[in-house]
């Protein structure tokens, strides 16, 4: 099959979470099974881009509303992700520093959507499906279905994959001239409460909806920022699967990120070697259990009660563990976590901005992998750490539940816990210090997440069956 992955983000090219590692992998792992997948995405000032060789593909124009522009697609000359590459450049819009963040963004993304759709229509053929990742590519089937411009494409298959139901990108129906003209009793399919909401839109008019684990899946009709009775009322054409891992990129084996590579056999040896080295860079004191967390310090990972549960534990299991921090995100917890460092040294640490090297260094120095989130459609984080023998302590929910079992199960290998709250955090910790005691039981934890197969390999298949 040829499927066209039509998404913001793609690691190596730009990533800003786990939706670039997603569609920097699934593709790759498509072609390995025999498929042509291929990527566009928006044309961002990264190094990837200046590093690497293009050639031009198409040179086309479109109009946002009134405003007429002019686009290229850039194709990666060498194959060099596994798969073809393509990249939207529109002067002016897209080609930024960063991904997201303008007051623009609106804009952008529905321009970097109508250059795709307006560069698949001069396609001689049809691609066999145009698979679309979160809201900034979820006014595609909305606009294959109904624009007349668009017409052309109006019976190719379209899935959706929902990688966080949090962000919708709505916007005010002031602005629904930006897309190319439709049958106005159409306006249905964009609107949700009054506004034009690209992902609700996408959830109706996509083929099939898929998100990222099955546990999520079920939370969406519960809970799901507004979008409950949609996905109530769509069920029969959504489905959860969870995310792999790119299993090339994240091997502690051959891991060019890290100062020691390390396999399960050497597991303890190898990680106590990274760990050293962490520490000493870091100030904190190797011989402690070292937990870490990860991520976008934003509510939907609970960064904002991690200050709160740090000083808890800093203070009531004084010497027993260190801690260190990678984010960033909101300013205001970035500071407060940044501010508990100077009373804390030997103890506690922060880099606060993004860092991918550090985050695999991390994945690998660290004894245990702390996640709260309040919401994680499915989250990589615990699998990378797993695969690198690292014990998740995680909040129950959403692809946590499908991929950490608690060490108090028979063959569990993390800790689980249902709140996030500092007291519930505090406690996991306590937990997690109590079971570092034991060697047998951390080396067996590890030995047994790090064989635990998370492949793409293994996922592949299920979006064949989508398809
Ligand atoms: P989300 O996509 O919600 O942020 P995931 O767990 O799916 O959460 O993926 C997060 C990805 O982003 C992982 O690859 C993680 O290592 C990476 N990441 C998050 N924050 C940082 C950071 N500050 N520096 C380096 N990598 C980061
Ligand atoms: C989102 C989710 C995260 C998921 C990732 C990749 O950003 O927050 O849980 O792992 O997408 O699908």
């Amino acid at each position: 099959m040829e499927i066209i992955h039509v998404s913001a983000e793609c690691y190596p090219v730009a990533k800003a979470g786990g939706l670039g590692d997603v569609v920097g992998a699934l593709p790759k792992y498509q072609c390995k099974a025999g498929h042509f997948a291929k990527v566009v995405m928006p044309m961002y000032r990264t190094k990837f881009l200046y590093n690497n060789e293009w050639v031009v593909d198409y040179k086309g124009h479109a109009y946002l509303g009134e405003y007429h522009f002019e686009f290229t697609i850039i194709k990666e000359k060498t194959n060099k992700l596994g798969f073809d590459l393509y990249l939207v450049d529109i002067n002016g819009l897209l080609d930024r520093e960063k991904i997201y963040g303008y007051g623009d963004d609106p804009q952008r993304f529905i321009a970097f959507q109508i250059a795709v759709l307006t560069w698949f229509s001069s396609w001689q053929h049809q691609p066999d499906v145009i698979h679309v990742h979160d809201y900034h590519a979820g006014l595609i089937p909305f606009m294959m279905k109904n624009c007349f411009v668009f017409r052309k494409l109006a019976f190719v298959k379209t899935v959706l994959t929902i990688h966080n139901a949090q962000y919708q990108g709505n916007i005010g129906w002031d602005k629904y001239h930006y897309l190319p003209a439709f049958d106005d009793f159409k306006w249905g399919d964009l609107d949700w409460k009054n506004d034009i909401n690209p992902l609700a839109s996408a959830i109706k008019c996509a083929w099939k909806v898929t998100t990222v684990s099955q546990s999520y899946m079920n939370e969406l009709r519960y809970k799901s920022n507004g979008l409950e009775a949609l996905f109530e009322y769509e069920k029969g054409k959504c489905q959860g699967i969870l995310n792999g891992i790119d299993n090339e990129v994240w091997n502690p084996a051959t891991d060019p990120y890290l100062d020691y590579n390390f396999t399960v056999k050497g597991v303890a040896a190898g990680k106590k070697k990274n760990k050293k080295k962490i520490c000493e860079e870091y100030g904190l004191d190797e011989t402690l259990p070292l937990f870490v967390f990860i991520g976008r310090l934003v509510g939907e990972k609970a960064a904002d009660i991690l200050p709160g549960a740090f000083k808890n534990v800093l203070y009531h299991q004084h010497g027993k563990a260190c801690y260190m921090v990678l984010g960033s995100g909101e300013k205001n917890v970035e500071n407060e976590l940044f501010n508990i460092t100077s009373d804390n040294k030997g103890y506690y640490n922060t880099y606060i901005g993004y860092d991918e090297a550090l985050s695999h260094k991390l994945y690998a120095a660290a004894d245990f992998l702390l996640m709260p989130s309040r919401v994680e459609p499915c989250g990589l984080n615990q699998m990378y750490a797993m695969r690198y023998g690292t014990v998740p302590v995680v909040r129950s929910t959403g692809g946590l539940i499908d991929t950490v079992t608690d060490m108090g199960n028979w063959e569990g290998f993390g800790i689980r816990f249902n709140n996030a709250t500092v007291d519930d955090i505090a406690h996991s910790i306590w937990r997690a210090i109590e079971v570092y005691k034991s060697k047998p039981q951390m080396d067996a934890m590890r030995k047994r997440m790090m064989q635990i197969d998370h492949s793409w390999e293994s996922m592949v298949e299920a979006y064949t069956n989508v398809y």
